[in-house]
């Protein structure tokens, strides 16, 4: 019989380091975390942006943009180079201050307040270009961005770190430094770094940039299985067929504005999509 729960698991591996030279003394509550920790279930919440406008001069990056993010679903934002998604993850996480509209978080509005109250409310995100402390190793990013946030509960164990790389698949770089890491590690770092600040909506920018075929499915994978575990993702990421695989339902923006949302199927045979994907800027 196939053990799959985080007990037998863990027990499996105290198992396993008996039979070596080394035997760690394990406690029930240690056993009990674990077991919590792989069952882990996300509060996810509901996220949406009502008519959002950024103006930079007279650029209209975005000009009015309405999403709606559903707790435990998936949902994609996608469009052409330039459309406006970056600005729109800057407006959602407080790093810019949008010219007009509101965005909400649970029903609460959150426009003007600052990044760190965002993140205490369960707002993490993941950035475009790779945001890692370089000269620190996995176990060290990861523990960091716990305790920088200190969101809702107390930092992070070393035993949640652990859980935590097992999960993502970092276990075997805990200790190498980041910056000599392959880019498709150090993109599972950026995640394991935003779910150590226990989110209740992450969004991802790019994830699978810089990631080969394999590491783009176990990625697609990865995320699929955190929004069954409740967590509510909002995803923009170029690769079609990434996102054709995972979105619970799209939105297409271009030239700031939302000129498609649907369930994957039906934006992949929408002629405004194309159109804009084609006369891409
Ligand atoms: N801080 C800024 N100042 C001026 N213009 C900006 C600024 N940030 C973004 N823009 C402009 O706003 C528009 C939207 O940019 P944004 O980065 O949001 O696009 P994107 O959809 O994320 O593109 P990509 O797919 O290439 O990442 C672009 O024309 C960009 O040049
Ligand atoms: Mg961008």
């Amino acid at each position: 019989m196939e053990h799959t729960n985080g007990r037998s698991k863990f027990l499996n591996r105290f198992i396993q380091s008996i039979n070596g030279d080394f035997t760690p003394l394990v406690f029930q509550k240690d056993l009990d975390a674990m077991a919590n920790f792989d069952d882990r279930q996300f509060d996810g919440s509901t996220l949406e942006t009502t008519d959002v406008k950024m103006y930079f001069g007279g650029v209209k990056a975005l000009d009015g943009a309405s999403i709606k993010v559903e707790p435990g679903k998936l949902t994609s934002l996608i469009g052409p180079n330039g459309a406006g998604k970056t600005t729109l993850f800057n407006v959602i996480t407080g790093f810019l201050k949008p010219t007009a509209g509101q965005v909400f978080l649970e029903g609460r509005e959150i426009t003007r307040e600052p990044i760190r109250a965002r993140s205490k409310m369960g707002i993490a995100r993941t950035f475009q270009k790779l945001e890692a402390f370089n000269t620190l190793s996995t176990r060290d990013n990861i523990l960091v961005a716990g305790e920088k946030h200190n969101t809702r509960t107390e930092t992070p164990t070393k035993l949640e770190v652990d859980a935590l790389m097992e999960d993502v698949g970092l276990a075997e770089y805990s200790d190498i430094t980041v910056g000599t890491l392959p880019t498709g590690i150090a993109r599972r770092v950026e995640l394991a770094r935003a779910l150590a600040t226990h989110p209740r909506i992450l969004l991802l920018d790019e994830p699978s940039s810089g990631l080969n075929e394999s590491e783009t499915e176990e990625m697609a994978q990865l995320l699929s299985k955190l929004t069954k575990q409740g967590l509510s993702i909002l995803l923009v990421e170029h690769d079609m067929s990434f996102v054709m695989s995972v979105s619970d339902f799209i939105y297409v923006l271009d030239f700031g504005k939302i000129i498609a949302q649907d369930i994957p199927e039906k934006i992949q045979n929408d002629p405004k999509v194309r159109a804009a994907y084609l006369g891409a800027h």
